[in-house]
């Protein structure tokens, strides 16, 4: 089964991980024998440009999440300062920061909707916007707890944090340039995933964008919960998260009326190493000692194409303009 050929502009955005192979190889003097089926030698003529600017936005996003857990230890709030020191960035969110800070970037000063994303890159927007940001959650409290007192740390007054559902924002028709929601609607049951879209498409000014990446396999699953999310067994198990797959990311996601998709990507990793640090199969202190290699096991494993063919694809990310 192969992804659907992107509507636009993916060139770019192809064989990320190939690129970065070759790169490798180069780098490395060819020493690295089991990429080499990986790379394709019309990639030879291909620029490397876009490549480095992804990778380089991924490494930005990395080094401003250390240099904000030692400012947050120089403040005084040390646990969530080293927190952030020794898991900096997590393994799978190392691209989609990449592709966010990318149409962040390609906007003079935006202002920005974070619908539930992980909040790091939230803070990053804010420090490099004259905008606000909103980073939303529908109620994890640490928003408050934990990511407010970072902006505070770093002096962001832009920064807003707020309780929001993402299927009914408060917020006025075309009020954002960017908005962007990075595994969430994936766990909005029924068509929660579509009334979402329509959401940010409300809130999104005429030519803004929005990003979403969601879980992509190559079948489609629906996956219930049997605890809640402190480990009590629920009475009655509850819908968690969809896994899309090809059709269902048609089907679902890619005809939003008002917004035209631009970019659709697949994320996933050459070796298996989700499957081993999504669970509980290692250790606790080996999985603590990965924690702060999980941007470089992500450089060097995760990849981002328009098609699944080969790999083991785990994510898809959608960027859509307002028409
Ligand atoms: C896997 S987490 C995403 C990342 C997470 N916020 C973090 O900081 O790592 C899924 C998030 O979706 C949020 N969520 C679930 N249903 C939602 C809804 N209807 N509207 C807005 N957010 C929702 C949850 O509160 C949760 O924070």
């Amino acid at each position: 089964m192969t992804g659907n050929a992107p509507r636009n502009d993916t060139k770019e955005h192809e064989d990320y991980s190939e690129r970065f192979v070759l790169c490798f190889m180069w780098v490395r003097g060819s020493s690295c024998c089991c990429y080499v089926n990986l790379i394709r030698t019309d990639l030879i003529a291909t620029p490397i440009y876009p490549y480095m600017s992804q990778l380089k936005n991924a490494f930005d996003v990395y080094l401003f999440a250390l240099s904000c857990g030692l400012r947050a230890v120089m403040s005084g709030n040390i646990g969530d300062g080293l927190k952030l020191l020794i898991a900096p960035v997590g393994y799978w969110r190392f691209l989609p920061n990449a592709f966010v800070l990318q149409e962040f970037k390609s906007q003079h000063n935006p202002k920005v909707l974070d619908a539930s994303s992980p909040k790091l890159l939230s803070l990053m927007l804010a420090s490099r916007t004259g905008n606000k940001v909103y980073a939303t959650d529908l109620n994890d409290t640490q928003i408050f707890s934990r990511w407010q007192q970072f902006a505070r740390a770093l002096g962001l007054k832009n920064y807003e944090v707020e309780y929001q559902d993402a299927r009914q924002l408060k917020y006025p028709d075309e009020f954002f340039d960017l908005v962007y929601s990075i595994s969430v609607i994936e766990h909005i049951p029924g068509q929660g995933d579509a009334e979402a879209l329509r959401e940010f498409c409300r809130v999104l000014k005429k030519g803004g964008r929005v990003v979403i990446e969601v879980p992509y396999r190559r079948q489609r699953r629906e996956i219930v919960a049997h605890y809640d999310s402190k480990g009590a067994p629920l009475e009655t198990p509850q819908f968690y998260e969809r896994h899309y797959d090809a059709s269902w990311l048609r089907e679902r996601l890619e005809d939003v009326q008002g917004l035209s998709l631009e970019k659709k990507v697949i994320l996933g990793e050459t070796l298996p190493i989700d499957p081993w640090i999504a669970t509980n199969r290692l250790p606790r202190p080996l999985r603590i000692v990965l924690l702060p290699l999980e941007p470089l096991l992500a450089a060097l494993n995760y990849w981002s194409r328009a098609h699944d063919t080969i790999g083991r694809p785990l994510a898809a990310l959608l960027v859509y303009r307002k028409v």
